[in-house]
C-alpha cells in the first residue's frame, strides 16, 4: 500500500499497515461489554471469554492445532519463549541453538548458563543463514533436552530447514522449540506435518494483529512448569495454580483488546490463505533483489532465492554507516526501515556483518511494487552520493 507520507518497509519488526477489521475490533472491544475474560459470570466477561476462545480457534485452525486449549496466550513471542525455555529445562540440560536465534532466545539460554543451569552448543550458520546439519548430528549429548530453531531469520528472512532439524532432533529423543515470530501468518505452518513440540509466536508482525499479543503452542504430553502462578478465575479456594490448560500456564488478564483485534488479523489470513500470502510476499521479495542488484555498491545478504526466505532483505553500501543510510531513507524520502544488529548479534556474525550490521528492509502483504520502485531510485542516489559514481 502506497503512503504519501510514508513507504513501511519494517514489517519484520511489526507488520503495518493492519487490515481495518484489526482496528475497529481492538476498539469495539473496548468500548462495548468490556469485561475481564474467565472471571465471573456476567455478560460482559462471557463476551470476552468467548472473544478469547474465538481467538484460540482461529489460531488452531492457521496451524492445524485440533486441541484449542494447547494455545497459550501471552505478551509477544519473546514472553512464549521464556516460557517455553524455562518452563522445560532442569538443571543440568544441554541445549542446542542455531547461530540464527533471536536475542529473545540468546538472552534466556545464556543467564541459565551463567547460573551454572544448564550447557549449550550453537549450531553454527554459513554465510547465508542455513544451519550445519552435520555439526548437528554431531552435537547432541545424552543430557541433551531442547533445540531451539529460528524458523525464518530477521536478518537474513533465511528459512530454516524445519523437517530436517525436528527429524535429526526427534531421532535424539530431543524436544524442539521453534521460533515463529518471522513465520507465523507469512508462511504455512502445520504442527502436526512438521510434528512441533512447541511453536512460540508473535501476534503483531505476520499474524497482522496489534502489539501485546503472542502465544506459545505446546503439543499434548508436554508439560512446562509455569513462568508464573496467580489468578486464573478458577479453582480460587487452591493456593496451587491449576493443572488445567491454558489456565496452566496463563495468569492475570489477558489482553482482550489485542486479541479482539489478532483475532481480526487471523480471519484475514484465513480468508486470504497464507499460501497466497507466502506467494505474494516471495514476488515481492524477488523484485526488490532483483532492484537492489542494479545498484553499485551495494552488498545483498540472505539467500538469492525468494524461495529459501521470507520477504526480508539485508543489505549494507560500500562507504556508508548503515544508520546514516537508515536515515537519509526516512527523513530525505519518507522510507521507513530498520538498521543495526535487529537483536541477532551471532546471525550477523555468521554473515560477516557484525558490529556494524546492516540495513534491513522487509516488505508486507501491503507492500506493493511502485513502493519497491521509489525505495530502489532513493537508493540509487544515496549510492551515488557514497560511493562517488
Ligand atoms: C526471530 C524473532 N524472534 C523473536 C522475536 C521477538 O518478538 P517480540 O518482540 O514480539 O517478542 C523477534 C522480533 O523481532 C524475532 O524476529
Amino acid at each position: 500500500m502506497t503512503n504519501d507520507l510514508n513507504r513501511y518497509f519494517d514489517n519484520a519488526a511489526t507488520s503495518w499497515p493492519k487490515p481495518e477489521a484489526v482496528y475497529t475490533a481492538a476498539e469495539k472491544q473496548m468500548r462495548l461489554a468490556y469485561g475481564n475474560p474467565g472471571r465471573s459470570g456476567h455478560t460482559h466477561t462471557l463476551a470476552s471469554d468467548r472473544l478469547v476462545y474465538q481467538a484460540r480457534e482461529a489460531i488452531g485452525k492457521l496451524f492445524n492445532i485440533k486441541d484449542p486449549a494447547r494455545v497459550v496466550f501471552c505478551l509477544n513471542a519473546t514472553d512464549a519463549l521464556n516460557m517455553a525455555i524455562k518452563g522445560c529445562l532442569q538443571k543440568g540440560d544441554h541445549v542446542l541453538y542455531t547461530a540464527m536465534e533471536h536475542n529473545s532466545v540468546l538472552r534466556p539460554l545464556a543467564r541459565l548458563r551463567r547460573e551454572g543451569l544448564i550447557s549449550t552448543t550453537m549450531i553454527p550458520c554459513n554465510d547465508e543463514g542455513f544451519p550445519d546439519l552435520d555439526y548437528l548430528e554431531n552435537a547432541y549429548q545424552p543430557e541433551t533436552r531442547l533445540l531451539v530453531v529460528n524458523h525464518a531469520s530477521n536478518v537474513t528472512g533465511t528459512l530454516a530447514p524445519l523437517s530436517k532439524i525436528i527429524y535429526s532432533a526427534h531421532n535424539k529423543g530431543v524436544k524442539v522449540l521453534v521460533d515463529a515470530a518471522q513465520t507465523a501468518g507469512a508462511v504455512p505452518i502445520d504442527v502436526e506435518d512438521y510434528d512441533i513440540d512447541m511453536l512460540a509466536f508473535t501476534g503483531h508482525k505476520g499474524l497482522l494483529g496489534p502489539t501485546g499479543t503472542g502465544s506459545l503452542y505446546v503439543k499434548p504430553g508436554i508439560d512446562l512448569t509455569p513462568l508464573r502462578e496467580g489468578g486464573t478465575g478458577s479453582q480460587s479456594e487452591m493456593d496451587v495454580h491449576p493443572e488445567t490448560m491454558p489456565e496452566r500456564l496463563e495468569a492475570g488478564t489477558l489482553n482482550s483488546a489485542g486479541l479482539a483485534g489478532l483475532l481480526e488479523g487471523v480471519n484475514f489470513l484465513l480468508e486470504n490463505d497464507v499460501m497466497s500470502v507466502r506467494r505474494s510476499e516471495t514476488e515481492l521479495r524477488s523484485y526488490l533483489y532483483s532492484r537492489l542488484q542494479e545498484i553499485k555498491g551495494i552488498k545483498i545478504y540472505g539467500p538469492r532465492s525468494a524461495q529459501d526466505s521470507t520477504a526480508v532483505l539485508s543489505f549494507t553500501l560500500e562507504g556508508a554507516d548503515c544508520g546514516d543510510v537508515g536515515y537519509i531513507l526516512e527523513n530525505s524520502y519518507g522510507i521507513i526501515c530498520r538498521t543495526g544488529l535487529h537483536c541477532a548479534p551471532l546471525a550477523h556474525q555468521a554473515i560477516g556483518t557484525f558490529p556494524q550490521g546492516t540495513v534491513r528492509l522487509s516488505p508486507g502483504y501491503f507492500t506493493d511494487k511502485n513502493d519497491i520502485d521509489f525505495l530502489s531510485g532513493a537508493l540509487k542516489e544515496i549510492a551515488e552520493l557514497s560511493t562517488g559514481n
